[in-house]
């Protein structure tokens, strides 16, 4: 996939990774929004495949595809055997949580503390892909703590390269270990999209990705392309698109040259409906699905009553499908998401 775009010169839009948030719902609504964008899974920990219920973190309707599962480790064998439960089950590519600053994460070695162990992180790359045909990938940090960034960077680089990492996708930014909490680390250290654009030109023939405070497709294109150098390769927007989804509807268009007509709100309610009724016949309740579509009519007259209808209706015991349909009858007037 990565090396096909790179021949191609186009750029990927991808979801980021988000726990809790880009979970198979979040994806199957996404992918309404946009038939193009990369969506990524929640962190899964590779034991959680190895020891744990593989259906329950993996399963996904087939059209999420392209669809990516991130997995946290630090043991090369464990992480091998994950990433090949994860191909098995029809994942596009796999990728490996070099970012996240949680403790939880830090007690077991894995995130972004790895930042400081290139040459394991480059180990892990090289056993996942000794059993997967799909590409493997990381997603990092530029670098943690003290750490000087363009060395950090690079020698991360370098190490996951050298194993044949498909690609890196940078949050560009350094993450604390001490004193901020994750959300503080999404937000607190200065992003600097410089310091990407100098690894692109380091590596002016592999892929890079760059996520980090991007709010449009728009905004992040212009971001990818603003270098001396070549361009990034791809922008991965995680809360933007999760908060402010209609901003997806863009994505083919904008980033993909891909004209073909979005699918109309009425469709999307009906799509939406009707996999919610498939998900209750399951056993599964409405909020797990709505709870991710409440950013979608940001700024339109109406939206209040939207997200209220989503938010408490949704979560009464009795709400069904219908309920999706009453939210958006409540925005006023009928126009797309986005003007
Ligand atoms: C609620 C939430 C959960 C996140 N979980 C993960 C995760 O599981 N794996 C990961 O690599 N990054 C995770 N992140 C970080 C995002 O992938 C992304 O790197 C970060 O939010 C910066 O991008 P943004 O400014 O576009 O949101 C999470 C972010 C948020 C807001």
């Amino acid at each position: 996939m990565y090396d096909q775009l790179l021949t191609k010169n186009k750029t990927i839009y991808a979801v980021a990774p988000c726990m809790d948030w880009t979970d198979r719902h979040c994806r199957y609504f996404h992918r309404l929004l946009s038939k193009n964008a990369l969506l990524y899974t929640e962190m899964v920990v590779a034991d959680a495949l190895i020891f744990g219920d593989v259906e329950r973190h993996l399963a996904f309707s087939d059209c999420e595809h392209p669809v990516a599962l991130q997995l946290g480790g630090s043991n090369p064998e464990k992480l091998a055997k994950a990433a090949n439960i994860g191909a098995d089950w029809g994942y596009d590519e796999i990728n490996l949580n070099v970012g996240c600053p949680s403790d939880r994460v830090q007690s077991g070695t894995f995130g972004a503390c790895l930042m400081e162990q290139p040459q394991l992180v480059g180990d892990c790359v090289d056993a996942m892909k000794q059993v997967v045909d799909v590409p493997v990938t990381v997603k990092c940090r530029i670098g943690v703590d003290e750490q000087d960034p363009q060395v950090a960077l690079s020698a991360l680089a370098h190490a996951v390269f050298d194993k044949g990492c498909d690609a890196i996708w940078v949050h560009a930014r350094k993450a604390w270990l001490q004193g901020l909490s994750p959300k503080q680390n999404r937000d607190v250290p200065p992003l600097d999209y410089g310091r990407v654009h100098a690894l692109k030109a380091e590596f002016p023939d592999k892929f890079i990705g760059i996520n980090g405070g991007l709010q449009s497709p728009q905004e992040a294109l212009g971001v990818a392309h603003e270098g001396a150098g070549e361009n990034l390769n791809g922008v991965m927007l995680g809360r933007a698109s999760y908060q402010n989804p209609s901003i997806m509807l863009d994505v083919d268009r904008v980033v993909y040259n891909d004209d073909s007509p979005t699918l109309s709100l009425e469709a999307i309610c009906e799509k939406m409906m009707a996999y919610t009724a498939g998900h209750l016949k399951t056993g599964g309740r409405v909020n797990h699905i709505t709870r991710h579509m409440i950013g979608l009519f940001q700024g339109q007259v109406g939206a209040r009553r939207y997200r209220q209808i989503l938010s408490v209706e949704a979560s009464k015991p009795d709400a069904d499908e219908r309920v999706i349909e009453q939210a958006f009858a409540a925005i006023h007037p009928k126009t797309p998401a986005v003007a």
